[in-house]
């Protein structure tokens, strides 16, 4: 069985009490915390930046924090993220001029670096850097809002983006972003997936933990 991973989305999360929900999450058997940053301009949302990252990292959280950038440039949010304690940093290949280079930025900071492609988008961008990816995430939804359908086209993209990780022999993860739940996840794993955001299946709960649980269970089977 691969190694998966379990990333809450804290867009869900009750962001009146962020420290408290992610404590609970990983308490709950979440792996990574999934940590989404809009700009109103790459996307037509605006959420939480480098500073709640570092507020989560002083708070305790020693999860890898799984950061997805929707904005637009990308570099300078790059070092800020690193500085304040991303694990991984990942960022939509139309949003840097020079994709080659924001991919080593992030990783001469010492972070995981990755490309997040939209629905409608192809792998293209991938190909030439492939050395330079520890994460493949596609998006199974239009980027910007939680709590939207999963897009099942997604999954042929899967398999395509697990065939070129597969062929390059090279150790990079594959992400899944939007409409994951309990019902889809297995699904979701078979085409090829390892890595797993869930943002308002698993919020939107009353129970995490069970959710968490369920969701493992769907991935063992
Ligand atoms: C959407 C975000 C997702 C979102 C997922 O732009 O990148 O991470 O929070 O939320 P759900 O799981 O509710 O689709
Ligand atoms: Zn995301």
């Amino acid at each position: 069985m691969p190694d998966y991973k379990i990333a809450p989305s804290i867009l869900s999360a009750n962001f009146a009490r962020l420290g408290e929900e992610v404590d609970n999450v990983l308490a709950a058997g979440a792996d990574w915390v999934h940590f989404d940053v809009m700009d109103n301009h790459y996307v037509p949302n605006l959420t939480i930046g480098p500073m709640v990252c570092q507020a989560l990292r002083k708070h305790g959280v020693e999860a890898p924090i799984d950061v997805h950038l929707m904005v637009e440039p990308v570099d300078d949010m790059i070092r800020m993220f690193a500085d304040a304690g991303a694990t991984y940093i990942t960022f939509h290949p139309e949003a840097s001029k020079h994709v080659d280079r924001s991919l080593q930025l992030i990783q001469s900071l010492g972070c995981k670096a990755g490309l997040v492609f939209n629905p409608a988008s192809g792998l293209d961008a991938a190909k030439y850097v492939l050395d330079k990816l520890d994460m493949i995430l596609l998006m199974s939804v239009n980027p910007g809002f939680g709590g939207q359908k999963f897009i099942p086209a997604t999954l042929d993209k899967l398999k395509e983006a697990r065939k070129l990780i597969d062929d390059s022999g090279l150790d990079i993860r594959l992400e899944i972003d939007g409409g994951v739940t309990k019902d889809n996840i297995r699904e979701i794993a078979q085409a090829g997936a390892d890595s797993f955001v869930a943002g308002s299946a698993i919020f939107n709960a009353d129970d995490y933990a069970e959710v968490i649980k369920v969701m493992r269970a769907e991935l063992a089977k």
